[in-house]
């Protein structure tokens, strides 16, 4: 796949070895890259070349290997930058995820919060984008206040310059929703917080597996992801934060290399992006992440977005045949993201009887309660298709799921 920059999905799937297996004596259809996406042999084999070749630890300088994997780590910073576009590799900053990018924001805003100060966040949102924050309320008195959608799963945008006031500090919102796939106005959204003088985060972690994002285009203060839902290794992600607002926050963690001078008088921080990386980096995750962004520059992303889409269209074209279907999130813009239930069927048994077909999918409440509650359901079943799905896995979910329906209901 390397040089290949046309999309063809055979050769796509050649470079995913953990396709190619049975799971219960069937072939394995993988439709949980919502939840974690696969990786191609080329992010595993820079992470085994790194620690064959040049493992060290990062930024001590003293000899050879540091100073290859201080330059394969720092790289893939660079990769990252030019990946969403941002300013300056000083705004890209290592986290373990997208959990503790957020946190690392909330816990920084929050101090300057002041009792009754507002933070908007939306019901669609993961509580990863909802539980930070209403610790950061706690700790200073702030008011969560919430941002309704309406049935199809929408941000029912009209509410928001109605949320806006002289109160309002923080939007955090999600670019993608994890559950209903609703693609949101990011860029409207964060040009109407900035008119109102409210700092925007924005939730990237299901929408980079799917579309290129421009951080400048979108002109957010921040953008978070993971790098294993982009097809790279766990255990990394990513805070962008424009430079001012980075320089804005303290430090997140206490320890080694965020650090410019220590005393027992006191202690001055290391310059960004180091302020925020206390103790020792992911460095192979960086290595990972770094040859999973590369592996995307190679796939026409235009044609890949075809792709997935086709998947999610031949997907709505058979949920008639499911008798008792539901879905649950019917946005006009949306990732290849089908949640649903069937009635007479718990979600957790569906999930069950397709993995004895071969079929992985994800159930239960998908980290975000509040929306189950709006759609007044305990969970879900969500099948999330990646680029290096099929039209044959397509149909063997829909196959499965008539089979489960006629055995089951
Ligand atoms: N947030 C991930 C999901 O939606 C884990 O499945």
């Amino acid at each position: 796949m390397s040089t290949t920059t046309a999309f063809d999905i055979d050769s796509i799937r050649s470079d995913f070895d953990i396709l190619d297996q049975n799971i219960n004596g069937k072939p394995l259809v993988y439709l949980d890259s919502a939840a974690s996406a696969q990786k191609p042999n080329q992010v595993l084999d820079a992470i085994n070349h790194y620690y064959r070749h040049d493992n060290a630890n990062v930024h001590r300088g003293a000899h050879t290997l540091g100073d290859r994997a201080t330059a394969d780590f720092e790289s893939a910073r660079d990769c990252v930058r030019e990946y969403i576009n941002a300013a300056s590799r000083k705004e890209i900053i290592w986290t373990k995820g997208t959990t503790e990018a957020i946190n690392l924001i909330a816990n920084g805003l929050s101090q300057s919060l002041a009792p009754g100060d507002e933070i908007i966040v939306s019901r669609m949102e993961h509580h990863a984008n909802i539980v930070p924050w209403q610790m950061a309320a706690e700790r200073t008195g702030a008011v969560i206040r919430v941002w309704d959608i309406n049935a199809a799963g929408e941000l029912c945008l009209d509410q928001l310059q109605d949320l806006l006031n002289e109160k309002t500090k923080i939007l955090a919102i999600t670019h993608v929703s994890n559950v209903l796939g609703t693609i949101n106005p990011v860029k409207d959204i964060v040009k109407q917080a900035k008119a109102a003088g409210v700092i925007s985060v924005i939730d990237g972690a299901q929408a980079v597996p799917h579309f290129q994002v421009d951080v400048q285009a979108l002109d957010c203060d921040f953008y978070v992801f993971s790098s294993h839902k982009l097809f790279g290794p766990t255990g990394i992600g990513v805070v962008y934060g424009k430079e001012k607002r980075l320089e804005a926050l303290p430090p997140y963690q206490g320890g080694g290399e965020m650090i410019e001078r220590v005393s027992f008088e006191g202690t001055t921080y290391n310059e960004l992006p180091y302020k925020f990386e206390a103790g020792t980096p992911a460095i192979s995750e960086a290595v990972g992440l770094k040859a999973a962004i590369e592996y995307l520059g190679n796939i026409d992303r235009a044609a890949m977005e075809a792709h997935e889409q086709g998947l999610y269209q031949l997907a709505l074209a058979r949920v008639s045949e499911v008798p008792g279907m539901r879905l649950i999130g019917t946005a006009q813009h949306k990732v290849p993201v089908m949640s649903f239930l069937i009635e007479g069927l718990h979600p957790s048994d569906i999930g069950t009887l397709l993995d004895q077909q071969g079929i992985a999918i994800r159930t239960g409440h998908h980290c975000a309660m509040p929306l189950m509650q709006h759609y007044d359901v305990p969970g879900t079943a969500r099948a999330s298709f990646a680029f290096y799905n099929t039209e044959a896995d397509v149909n063997r979910l829909f196959d499965g799921l008539i089979k489960i329906q006629k055995m089951f209901v």
